[in-house]
């Protein structure tokens, strides 16, 4: 089968389309043909081994641990492990496999996957698991965000912001997503109430107070946006600056009750949610561009300059 692999740690320059041997699923997994998967920061960080921690946090020490990127993916259920009784072959399905999607087929555990709902496309489905699991988590179960609350999602207009602004407002909350001049509009058009060009206006002296912030561009100090949370308000951190991340991190752990860090964790219940927003309308995958597999490389570059509006998809097949 046809991959996207990787030998070395590097810019996406060392990926390479190469010839591999088609995996087959252990006990526990499905065999997936992968229709489509979508590129995800995470991705460029194991590519890269940016930050170094990463090294020991899965990506391997001296040479990649996971030769195939691509944690996001969709696709059709080609073949299943003998534990696995949830899925069968032919089933359409969409998941957080991890590993591997950069390929014409992946294996991973059936329990990261959902059936895709009717009337969304592999492309849709594939440009969802990881950037709405984070947001669905940041928003509601570290955020634990009610109706009418005022929600600031800073980093609005990205892969994770772009889903994060659309669970917000169907949860009721009144929306502010924070995105750079370009994308003011397009953030509005997620169903933002309002939306605020952080190149024009320092957003933490706006004299406006939030109940939960979702901080996905944490580029500045996390003291600055105490300024603007109400009292028993929420902030958490989803990305950014590494540093601000490790820094949140220790005073979370040295008893900051209401600012946090979070990371996503594959719940398949959760992905449930999500394939049932998906599937009722409430929230959609805007993509903003499409690259076939050949063209992986172009797609992570392109991500990497941080000029998206919504999600990056990798296309793989016909
Ligand atoms: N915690 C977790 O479990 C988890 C899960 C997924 C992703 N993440 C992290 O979340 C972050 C965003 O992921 P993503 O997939 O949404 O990435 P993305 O699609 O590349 O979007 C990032 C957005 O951040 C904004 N941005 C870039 N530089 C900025 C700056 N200096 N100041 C303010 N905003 C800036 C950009 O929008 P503008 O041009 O409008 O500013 C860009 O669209 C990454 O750091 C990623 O590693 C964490």
């Amino acid at each position: 089968m046809k991959a996207v692999i990787y030998k070395k740690f590097g810019s996406p320059d060392v990926l390479q389309l190469a010839e591999v041997e088609k995996p087959k699923p252990a006990e526990n997994e499905i065999l997936l043909k992968v229709h489509a998967t979508s590129a995800n920061a995470y991705d460029w960080r194991h590519l890269r081994a940016d930050p170094f921690l990463i090294h020991f946090m899965g990506a391997g020490l001296f040479k990649p641990k996971h030769p195939i990127l691509g944690a996001d993916m969709a696709g059709t259920v080609e073949a299943v492990g003998t534990n696995v009784k949830s899925f069968k072959p032919g089933d359409r399905v969409f998941g957080e496999g991890g590993y591997g999607g950069f390929a014409e087929y992946a294996c991973a555990g059936a329990n990261r996957f959902v059936m895709i709902p009717e009337g969304i496309s592999f492309e849709e489905a594939a440009a969802a698991p990881m950037a709405a699991l984070t947001s669905l988590q940041g928003l509601r179960d570290k955020g634990k965000i009610k109706a009418g609350d005022k929600v600031l999602v800073n980093g609005a207009s990205g892969g994770v912001g772009s889903f994060a602004v659309q669970i917000a407002k169907s949860f009721d909350a009144e929306v502010t997503g924070v995105c750079s001049t370009s994308k003011v509009d397009f953030v509005r058009s997620l169903g933002a109430d309002h939306v605020l060009d952080y190149r024009s206006e320092d957003i933490t002296r706006s004299g406006k107070k939030y109940d939960l912030i979702l901080d996905i561009a944490a580029y500045r100090p996390s003291a600055d946006y105490k300024r603007i949370l109400q009292p028993g308000g929420m902030y958490v951190m989803i990305g950014g600056s590494i540093g601000r991340i490790f820094s949140m991190m220790f005073k979370s752990i040295i008893g900051n009750r209401n600012m946090t860090v979070m990371i996503a964790e594959v719940k398949q219940a959760d992905l449930e949610d999500i394939a049932g927003m998906l599937g009722s309308g409430k929230i959609r995958s805007v993509i903003d561009k499409q690259f076939p597999l050949e063209k992986t490389a172009e797609a992570l570059r392109y991500l990497e300059q941080g000029k998206v509006c919504g999600k990056v998809v990798v296309r793989v097949g016909s």
